[in-house]
């Protein structure tokens, strides 16, 4: 049997220096919560009842901004310090046994790739503990390491604490660890606060390893932009950059087309469809699904909607908490507001407003519309400036329009009111009643022609 790996997130700090009320683990970038970033690399070692969030600043908050995750908390009740912080997960059955990884819930750029790395080379060296190191030509607040003549870790100095001899060190700690659970343990129970600081500190775990003849070894990485942690909102401007163009990049590797990607914002939760293209400076929010061979257009933002595919998105639309059946085309300039459901091969154009609005199969709306709580059928005409009042200052009610009817351009349906079967509106018509199947409804001024009326005018001077 394999030994089971678990991971323990710190994301109690509050991240001071972020200049905020809001705990730093749930500031965004790439369109999720720093610590869903963290939450995501975990996943890709242990399941998420193995991962557990150490919690402590806005603890309730961080909680129900990740809950969905599916993963367990530690509450660690005051920040003393990084030991203190993986001591909140004595006890939890989840971490009492096999390999622990330690990691922070500022540091989103991690990828699952790394952290396997991390795991493959502890295994590989044998020992107690293993820690991700990079070296930085500022090491300035991080941690320095100590090797000894065969590169094991045998001291990790705090920039606090660094000697002006020490200062000079490239060799940082990145703060990302594997443990054997057996030594973590009571290396934990065995940590002292620090002299100065008063604060339980994680590194000095190798230190207390080394006392009983156990050994820390060091994973080094290449690039140290992965494992840096966010401190300030200047740097997570860049992560956010970072995390977007890695999230570019992965749908052009599965197949999406995307024109200028350097402008196009996808968030983390969106999944997109083979053959897709995607124009510039689009924007792609929260849990949005596009299908295969979608056409999204420039600048069309759209959040949590739902793209079957061939569905169409023209230039500049805006869709919220919306969906496109296979083969609807909306826009240019559309608005999707919540509930609205453009079905198969509907057509929504210009200018058009739908809310918790069905346009059914083949249906047409092409033109300066509001469709407000409406039903409507297949293959149904919607003439340019068509209307649906559907609120009457009070509460809002609903239209009904059937299968195959024709409603004339700049008409009025003033609802609750049904639009029968195969029935026509005359233009202009302001409609309060119902309308029969394969009816004609009309409702507007009669139109007089006064002959000669202009001519006369004229001549008059
Ligand atoms: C830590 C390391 C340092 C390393 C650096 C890398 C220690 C003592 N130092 O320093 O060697 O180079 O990370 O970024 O570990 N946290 C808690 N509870 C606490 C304290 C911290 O949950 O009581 C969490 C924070 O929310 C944060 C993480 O632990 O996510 C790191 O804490 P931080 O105070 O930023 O440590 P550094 O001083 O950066
Ligand atoms: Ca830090």
């Amino acid at each position: 049997m394999s030994i089971p790996v678990s991971a323990i997130i710190l994301a109690a700090g509050l991240g001071t220096r972020m200049r905020s009320k809001m705990a730093k683990v749930l500031h965004r970038a790439g369109g999720a919560h720093l610590l869903e970033h963290v939450i995501g690399a975990a996943r890709g070692v242990a399941p998420p009842d193995r991962i557990t969030a150490v919690i402590g600043h806005q603890a309730d908050r961080v909680r129900a901004a990740v809950e969905n995750h599916g993963i367990q908390f530690a509450v660690q009740r005051e920040q003393l310090g990084t030991g203190d912080a993986v001591s909140a997960c004595r006890g939890l059955p989840q971490h009492a046994e096999g390999r622990v990884i330690v990691l922070y819930g500022d540091c989103p750029l991690l990828r699952p790739e790394t952290i396997q790395g991390l795991l493959e080379h502890h295994i590989e060296e044998g020992c107690a503990a293993t820690l991700i190191t990079t070296h930085l030509d500022d090491p300035t607040g991080y941690g320095r390491i100590y090797r000894d003549g065969a590169g094991r870790v045998v001291r990790i100095v705090e920039e606090k604490a660094c000697l002006p001899e020490e200062k000079p060190l490239k060799e940082i700690n990145s703060g990302i660890y594997c443990f054997e659970a057996e030594a973590l343990w009571p290396a934990l129970a065995a940590l002292r606060p620090n002299p100065a600081s008063g604060e339980y500190y994680l590194t000095d775990i190798p230190e207390i390893l080394a006392k009983t003849g156990l050994k820390t070894a060091a994973y080094t990485v290449d690039d140290p932009h992965e494992i840096l942690g966010i401190n300030t909102r200047v740097e997570l401007a860049e992560v956010d950059r970072v995390l977007r163009a890695r999230r570019t990049r992965e749908l052009m590797l599965s197949g999406v087309t995307i024109e200028q990607p350097e402008t196009v914002r996808i968030d983390a939760g969106v999944e997109v469809g083979m053959d897709t293209v995607i124009g510039p400076f689009v924007q792609l929010r929260g849990h949005t699904r596009v299908g295969e061979g979608c056409s999204i257009g420039a600048c069309a933002i759209i959040e949590n909607c739902g793209l079957e595919d061939g569905a169409t998105v023209e230039a500049f639309c805006v869709m919220v908490d919306s969906r496109l059946a296979a083969g609807a085309s909306v826009g240019p300039f559309a608005r999707l507001r919540p509930g609205a459901f453009v079905d198969e091969q509907a057509q929504v154009g210009n200018f058009v407003e739908l809310k918790k609005t069905h346009l059914g199969p083949g249906s047409k709306a092409m033109h300066l519309s509001y469709l407000g709580d409406s039903t409507i059928g297949r293959n149904v005409n919607i003439g340019a400036g068509t209307i649906t009042c559907n609120y009457d200052g009070k509460g809002k009610h609903p239209t009904t329009i059937r299968d195959r009817a024709f409603v004339g351009s700049n008409s009025t349906l003033v609802a609750p009111v049904e639009i029968g079967e195969g029935s026509y509106i005359g233009a202009g018509s302001v409609i309060t009643k119902p309308v029969p199947a394969d009816a004609l409804g009309i409702g507007r001024g009669q139109q007089f022609v006064k002959e000669d009326w202009a001519k006369h005018r004229r001549e008059k001077g």
